[in-house]
């Protein structure tokens, strides 16, 4: 397939918005990766601080516990979900232009956001995220020999692709299956 004639059929920015964010959580619960990822993020944290972005209906903040962490994403509906579950430092921002200072965060977690970013927009994000996390980005991607967009619009990226984008930037961990792990990314030369 070529990637550069591909457009999606839904913008991922608009896409999680009035009843669609209303039934994000009950459509998905039953399914096995549900369950499974927040041990895995659980698993994967580094530090005192973390900035979950896109945070979507907040799922993970039994993860964070004990820890000081906000939540950011594009959908204010999508935010309100997060505050009825007890978040409270919440923003609206878009990962391609994080509205936080440089390494600001122990840990940046984006978790179901890069298999809706076409690999045009994925770089920015990479590069923000890389910006603002002061030792990990725990992330998960689709990935596969090539990039490719199959039927189902799940965008898989080549590990070379994905290599590019996080440069400076290596898996230390990875839990879940080869196909679609959650990685935990360290900077290849940490600052002291
Ligand atoms: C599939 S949900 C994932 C939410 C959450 N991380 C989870 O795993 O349940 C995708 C989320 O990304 C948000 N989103 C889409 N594009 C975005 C962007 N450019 N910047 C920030 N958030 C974005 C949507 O509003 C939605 O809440």
């Amino acid at each position: 397939m070529n990637l550069t004639s591909y457009t999606r059929k839904t913008d991922p920015r608009t896409r999680y918005s009035g009843q669609a964010a209303r039934d994000y959580d009950a459509i998905r619960k039953s399914k096995p990766f549900w369950t499974r990822q927040p041990n895995q993020v659980k698993a994967l944290l580094v530090g005192q601080s973390v900035l979950d972005i896109p945070v979507g209906s907040g799922r993970f903040i039994d993860c964070y516990q004990g820890m000081d962490f906000k939540g950011i994403d594009i959908s204010p509906d999508m935010l309100e979900l997060a505050r009825e579950r007890g978040w409270q430092d919440l923003d609206i921002g878009d990962i391609t232009n994080i509205p936080v200072p440089d390494k600001s965060f122990d840990s940046v977690v984006c978790v179901h956001l890069m298999m809706h970013l076409t690999p045009d927009d994925s770089p920015a994000a990479a590069e923000e995220m890389k910006r603002v996390a002061r030792k990990a980005i725990i992330v998960d991607c689709h990935l596969s020999s090539k990039t490719l967009v199959p039927k189902s619009g799940v965008i898989r990226y080549s590990r070379k692709l994905f290599n590019d984008i996080f440069s400076g930037w290596e898996v230390t961990k990875s839990l879940g299956s080869i196909s679609h792990p959650m990685m935990r990314l360290e900077p290849c030369n940490p600052v002291a």
